[in-house]
């Protein structure tokens, strides 16, 4: 039987949006019942969403509209919040397939540019490769890779059938679009093509079965960045700041970023802390002290480790030899050495809590 009253109601409920999006809740199928009569309405709705504060805006906004144009005594909006089906960044057309022999994809990312992200993912992946594992480097900062001059690498890389084959350095396979693009043309690229680019970094590129993939990210937390953690199934990611308040600040964004795309942040790594006097041993801080440590306990996630501030880290990355290749006995090396075996920690704690869920 037509009710008019319930169709209002649906007319209603057809012009309220879920925030950030265009489309309205109607449609979303976000509205699980109606019930309309004599002596009042009732709606529920019912989302599968995250985001529990936009959840709430939109019961408030459908209660208020329906009051104000429906002139009736009663007017009562439930609200359930579902578990979401999928990860956010699954539901984005992943495609583990692109790399179907890889482990664990681990993203190295920053809020803030120039706090030596790629440093820290050239030295991690030659560590890693020195501690026996299969490892593999994927520059996706397209915007301005590093991995050419952090490994010395000025040819082209070898096409063999339509697959790319990776460079190998220090037992580190490596690709970069800077091997493929000259180095003086400027990226300027929007968001499909940001996608087509990584979707080729990982499905041309004969990676072969790794252990661990190391992914360099662009700085920030734009587009890009949210593009790349949407494409790449990562396991983790880890965020490197250095032990400055401003940096702290942006390494908090960085970690709100993977945690909107679902990907768990495995830790925060500290560059550029104590310089240690070549002379005499004395450690100073020029970027402050202990910041990584404290961040990492204000945000709840582990603190991985510290990497000192030392030249001859610049030289190396400048020269094309990591200095954990170079200077194997060295801090360096030591401090990396740490560094790996937390990240290798967290991803198998991750690995074991997800298999007991299940
Ligand atoms: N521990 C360190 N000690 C001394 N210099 C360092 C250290 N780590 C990085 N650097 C230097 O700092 C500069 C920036 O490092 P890097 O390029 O790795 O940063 P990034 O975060 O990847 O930068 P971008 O945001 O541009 O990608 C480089 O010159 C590098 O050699
Ligand atoms: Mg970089």
């Amino acid at each position: 039987m037509a009710n008019p009253l319930e169709d209002q109601v649906w007319a209603l409920l057809q012009q309220v949006r879920f925030p950030g999006m265009s489309r309205d809740i109607v449609s979303f199928g976000f509205v699980d019942r109606v019930e309309a009569s004599d002596d009042g309405v009732t709606v529920e709705l019912a989302m599968a969403t995250h985001n529990q504060d936009a959840a709430a805006a939109v019961r408030a906004e459908a209660e208020a509209r329906l009051k104000a144009e429906l002139g009736v005594e009663r007017v009562e909006v439930g609200l359930r919040l579902l578990a979401p089906p999928a990860p956010a960044h699954e539901a984005i057309s992943q495609d583990p397939s692109l790399i179907p022999e890889v482990e664990h994809v681990v993203a190295v990312a920053s809020g803030k540019g120039g706090v030596g992200k790629s440093t820290v993912a050239a030295n991690l992946a030659a560590r890693l490769a020195q501690l026996g594992y299969r490892v593999g480097l994927l520059d996706a900062d397209i915007y301005g890779p590093s991995m050419p001059m952090m490994f010395g690498i000025s040819e082209r890389p070898v096409v063999e059938g339509q697959r790319i084959i990776p460079f190998e350095r220090h037992g580190v396979k490596l690709m970069s679009l800077g091997f493929i693009l000259d180095v003086d043309t400027p990226v300027i690229w929007r968001g499909p093509m940001v996608v087509k680019a990584i979707e080729q970094l990982l499905g041309d590129v004969e990676w072969g079965a790794l252990d661990y993939l190391i992914v360099d990210l662009p700085p920030g937390t734009g587009d890009a960045q949210l593009t790349i953690s949407q494409k790449v199934p990562i396991s983790g990611a880890v965020i490197v700041t250095t032990p400055q308040d401003i940096a702290l600040i942006d390494a908090r964004k960085g970690l709100a970023m993977f945690r909107k795309v679902e990907v768990p942040v495995l830790g925060i790594i500290e560059n550029m802390a104590g310089f240690a006097c070549p002379h005499c041993g004395e450690v100073t801080h020029i970027y402050k002290q202990g910041g990584g440590e404290r961040t990492a306990g204000v945000l709840d996630c582990p603190f991985l480790g510290s990497v000192p501030l030392d030249p001859a880290v610049v030289e190396g990355g400048d020269a094309g030899t990591p200095i954990v290749v170079s200077q194997p006995d060295g801090a360096h090396a030591e401090a990396f050495t740490g560094l790996a075996e937390a990240v290798a920690a967290e991803l198998s704690k991750r690995q074991a809590r997800k298999l007991s869920i299940f």
